[in-house]
C-alpha cells in the first residue's frame, strides 16, 4: 500500500527551516552563493589525481586517515599553542556533517540550543533534526563582546546544553575578539555548557585582530567542539570535507557514532588531497584573500551609494549584509528583485528575526558579474526609493 507519511521530525525540520531555495530566471545574476568561483589550488588538485593513480579508492577509517589528522592537529597545535591529539580529530564530510552530527549527538528532544541572530541558516535546521529548540539572542554589529555576554547568560538562564556560533559570522561578517571570546569562556566558567565554534571562514578577515580563533582561548578549550571546513578556506566546496577538534571524550564519542551511522568513512583520496591542502597553506591563501579583499572594497563602495541602505563594514566571510529602509519583508524583496530586476542575494530573515529588512550578498563572483549584478541592484533601489514606503 502506498503512503504519504513522513517522519515527524521532517516534518518539524520543513517547519522550522528558513533555507529557502532561490526562484530562478534564464538570465539571472546569482549573488546569492557562498561558493568561492575561485579554482580549487593545484597543488590540492594534483594531490588527487596521485591520490587516484596510487589506489587510494578504498574505505578510510571511521574518524579518517590519521596522516591527516595528524596534519590537521599539528597545523593547529603550531598556529595556536594547542596540544591537540590526532585521536580528538574527526574528519566529516563537510562543515555541514560536522554540525548536524554534533547536534544529533548532543541533542534531545526538547533540549535548548543558543545561537546569535544572525547565524549560519543551518544551525536551526541541524537542532530541529535532533529535536531541540533554537534560541536566538540578537548581536548588534559592533555589539559582539558585550553580545557574547549577553548570550552566554541567557544560555545559563534557558538551562542549554550547548551554544553554537560562527566566527567569523555568516550572513554579517562580523568576528568575535579574542577579548568577546575571553569574555564568553568567563561568563560560562561556572556551567557545563558545550559551545560548538564553527570558524568555516576563518582565513577570510580583513583587519588585523578583529577574529580570534576559540583554539586560541584556553579557557574555552574543555567545552569547545571546533567544526572546521575546507571548502571555503580552499576553495574546496565540492570536494566535501570538513573536520571536528574536541577534547570532550565524551562528545568525541558520541559524534563519531553518529558519523560512522551516516557516513561510515569519508572518501579516502580527498582525504588525501587535503593533506596537500593544508601542507600548501602558505603558498594558497594569501592570494585568495587579496582577491576576495579587492571585492570587498568594490561591493562595499558601490552598495554605500544606494538610496536607504547601509550596513557595517564586514571584517570576515565573503559578504556584505545590508539593511534597507523601505517597508518590505526580505523574502518578498529578494523574489522581487529575482522576477523583476533578474538579481539573486539571499533574504536577511534567512539567517534570523534580527536579519529581517536586510539582505546578503555574496562577493564570490568575479568583479564583472558583481557590477553587472550591482548595476540591477542600484536600479532596484532606486525604484524602490521611489515607489515603496520607508519603514
Ligand atoms: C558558517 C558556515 N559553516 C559551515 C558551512 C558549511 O560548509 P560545508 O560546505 O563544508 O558543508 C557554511 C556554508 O555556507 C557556513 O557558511
Amino acid at each position: 500500500m502506498a503512503t504519504t507519511s513522513i517522519a515527524t521530525r521532517v516534518e518539524r525540520l520543513r517547519q522550522v527551516s528558513r533555507r529557502a531555495d532561490v526562484a530562478s530566471r534564464p538570465d539571472l545574476i546569482e549573488l546569492s552563493k557562498g561558493e568561492p568561483d575561485l579554482r580549487t589550488p593545484a597543488p590540492v588538485v594534483a594531490a588527487m589525481h596521485e591520490a587516484l593513480d596510487a589506489g587510494w579508492t578504498h574505505y578510510s577509517s571511521g574518524p579518517g586517515e590519521l596522516e591527516l589528522r595528524q596534519v590537521l592537529v599539528e597545523d593547529a597545535n603550531r598556529r595556536f599553542g594547542t596540544s591537540y591529539r590526532a585521536s580528538e580529530c574527526i574528519i566529516t564530510h563537510g562543515g555541514a556533517a560536522a554540525i548536524t552530527s554534533t547536534a544529533l549527538a548532543l541533542i534531545d528532544p526538547g533540549d535548548t540550543v543558543v545561537t546569535a541572530d544572525p547565524s549560519y541558516s543551518l544551525y536551526r535546521d541541524a537542532v530541529a533534526l535532533a529535536g531541540g529548540e533554537l534560541l536566538e539572542v540578537e548581536i548588534r554589529p559592533g555589539d559582539e563582546a558585550e553580545g557574547l555576554r549577553r548570550l552566554a547568560r541567557r544560555a545559563i538562564a534557558e538551562d542549554a546544553g550547548l551554544i553554537m556560533l560562527c566566527n567569523p559570522v555568516n550572513p554579517s561578517g562580523a568576528t568575535y575578539s579574542r577579548a568577546a571570546l575571553e569574555g564568553l569562556a568567563a561568563e560560562l566558567a561556572e556551567s557545563d555548557i558545550r559551545v560548538l565554534l564553527d570558524e568555516a571562514y576563518e582565513a577570510y578577515v580583513y583587519e588585523e585582530g578583529a577574529f580570534a580563533t576559540a583554539l586560541s582561548i584556553p579557557r574555552l578549550r574543555e567545552r569547545l567542539i571546533f567544526c572546521q571546513t575546507f571548502s571555503k578556506t580552499y576553495a574546496m566546496t565540492g570536494w566535501r570535507i570538513g573536520y571536528i577538534l574536541t577534547t570532550d571524550v565524551v562528545a568525541l564519542g558520541a559524534i563519531l557514532d553518529v558519523h560512522k551511522t551516516f557516513n561510515n568513512t569519508i572518501n579516502t583520496a580527498v582525504q588525501r588531497a587535503a593533506i596537500a591542502a593544508v601542507r600548501t597553506r602558505d603558498a594558497t591563501i594569501p592570494a585568495m584573500l587579496r582577491d576576495y579583499s579587492r571585492r570587498r572594497e568594490h561591493v562595499m563602495e558601490r552598495i554605500a551609494a544606494f538610496p536607504g541602505v547601509r550596513f557595517v563594514a564586514p571584517l570576515g566571510a565573503f559578504y556584505v549584509f545590508f539593511e534597507y529602509a523601505y517597508d518590505i519583508p526580505s523574502v518578498e524583496l529578494r523574489n522581487r528583485l529575482v522576477e523583476d530586476y533578474g538579481v539573486a542575494l539571499r533574504p536577511g530573515a534567512e539567517f534570523g528575526d534580527a536579519g529581517e529588512h536586510h539582505l546578503r550578498l555574496s562577493y564570490t563572483y568575479s568583479l564583472e558579474t558583481l557590477d553587472a549584478g550591482l548595476d540591477r541592484l542600484e536600479w532596484a533601489f532606486i525604484e524602490l526609493a521611489a515607489t515603496v514606503p520607508a519603514s
